[in-house]
């Protein structure tokens, strides 16, 4: 009988990266891929450890699969449970001590030995959060059937250590792979018919690959090499920090079409009492001018951030300060959270919490601002038209989806055959997530 594992992912789009290439590996090893646990001889759980909600989440479905996996017992089905991710990495053994029904817990770094683990825990639990010395990338499969837009990882770790964040213990030192890796891999996913490729890394534009030469080759120039290369239409690059940006990237954002108008960069607070504190480095007025330049270089550039609410020590003041910088920069989208304190992270033994009540009325108006400036946003694209990379069919029959370069979801009435293609298409409607349109041509526009 045909094989089945089901792979889900929570968290950033690395880990999404990440449980494609685990995917690719449990294909190599014949196991198909399956939407529905219950018919899954491996359930694989991608974890993200980046506030607490999400930790936790992961121990509610592994409950749910402690059960699932008794009743497929009783019918002589196995089933394999594995934690990947970074909850794996950051709890190890933990985890099966919480739950024992868990036979893998593989961190990020590790999991193209997951045969390996997974035939070995046959005999007994087993737990792998290495930094292996050798590069996981190596030892990866082919990707299979990527779609038109794909991820692709250049750069992991950070060495930022901002006071609220676990990524540089979960994820460690910045690591970049060398340029031939990344191209190699770009042009497999160009063969393979993506149009759209994301460099990711947790912060992406700190990327240094090692060139040809061995020196060391910038995000700008990546992006540069990557537009090169024949059916690549469109790059992106997420996520980034302010104080790694540098003038090659700005004139990137000029000068080289295929980098699309959208930048995704983290902000955090417009305080700057409470940037300090959060060990940013950085003012409310540096990223003020940042934005500015990038926006000379590419006016219609889409801004999306990343803010906390209810740092340690936040007062009013200091909120006021966010919403302030929220106005006056007007952000296509943006996510916000309450801050969550994290252990083994600085901020986490501050004495001075932001009581709850206040962080959620906190969180409240801010999401109720960036959901008016994105509502805007969405409304002033009505009329307009925009190429479209179609992704998948739409939510209806007899409709495809895709987005605009501002990465703006768009439904629109096509044959399914433009998956794939670059089209040009007329908004006719803002909804509050998606606009709907309709075809002008089948080319894009120049
Ligand atoms: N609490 C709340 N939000 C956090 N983030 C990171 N760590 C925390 C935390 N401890 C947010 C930041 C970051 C995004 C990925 O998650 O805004 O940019
Ligand atoms: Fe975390 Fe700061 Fe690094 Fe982003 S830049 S991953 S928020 S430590």
């Amino acid at each position: 009988m045909l094989k089945k594992a089901f792979v889900k992912s929570y968290g950033c789009q690395m880990n999404a990266y990440d449980a494609a290439r685990m995917a690719d590996v449990l294909g190599a090893e014949g196991y198909a891929a399956t939407d529905s646990p219950e018919d899954a001889d491996i359930v694989v759980l991608n974890t993200c450890h980046i506030r607490e909600k999400a930790a936790e989440k992961v121990y509610s479905e592994l409950g749910r699969l402690r059960v699932l996996k008794g009743a497929r017992q009783a019918q002589g089905l196995d089933t394999r449970i594995v934690v990947a991710g970074c909850v794996a990495q950051a709890e190890g053994a933990e985890i099966q001590a919480r739950q024992p029904a868990v036979d893998v817990v593989v961190g990020p770094q590790s999991y193209h030995r997951l045969p390996d683990l997974l035939a070995r825990s046959r005999e007994r639990r087993v737990v792998d959060t290495e930094f292996p010395v050798e590069d996981k990338f190596d030892h990866l499969p082919r990707r299979r059937t990527p779609g038109s837009a794909a991820f692709l990882t250049v750069q992991e770790g950070c060495d930022k250590f901002c006071a609220f964040c676990v990524v540089p213990y979960t994820r460690g030192a910045e690591v970049s792979r060398p340029v031939a890796a990344v191209l190699a891999e770009a042009q497999a996913l160009a063969d393979a018919g993506v149009r759209e490729i994301t460099l990711i890394g947790q912060n992406v534009n700190a990327y240094h690959g090692a060139g040809d030469d061995g020196a060391p080759v910038g995000l700008a120039e990546l992006v540069r090499l990557v537009a090169r290369i024949p059916g690549i239409a469109r790059i992106r690059y997420t996520t980034s920090h302010p104080n790694d940006f540098d003038d090659a990237l700005i004139r990137a954002h000029a000068e080289i079409p295929a980098l699309m108008p959208y930048l995704h960069l983290p902000v955090q607070s417009g305080s700057d009492r409470i940037l300090g504190a959060m060990n940013r480095k950085h003012t409310g007025d540096q990223y003020r001018r940042l934005i500015e330049r990038v926006r000379r270089a590419r006016p219609d550039i889409a801004l999306s951030s990343d803010f906390i609410v209810g740092f340690p020590g936040e007062t009013d003041a200091d909120f006021a300060d966010t919403l302030r910088l929220v106005r006056e920069i007007g952000f296509q989208s943006a996510f916000s959270f309450k801050y969550s304190p994290r252990p083994g992270t600085p901020a986490a033994d501050r004495a001075d919490p932001v009581p709850e009540t206040v962080m959620a009325a906190r969180l409240a108006e801010l999401q109720a601002l960036l959901d008016s400036q994105r509502y805007a946003y969405q409304r002033a694209a009505e009329g307009r038209v925009f190429d479209v990379l179609v992704e998948k069919p739409g939510r209806h029959p007899g409709q495809v989806a895709g987005k605009t370069p501002h990465l703006l979801a768009v439904q629109f009435d096509a044959a399914p055959h433009h998956i794939g293609s670059v089209v040009s298409v007329r908004i006719q409607r803002a909804g509050t997530n998606s606009l709907f349109g309709q075809l002008v041509s089948e080319a894009a526009a120049a």
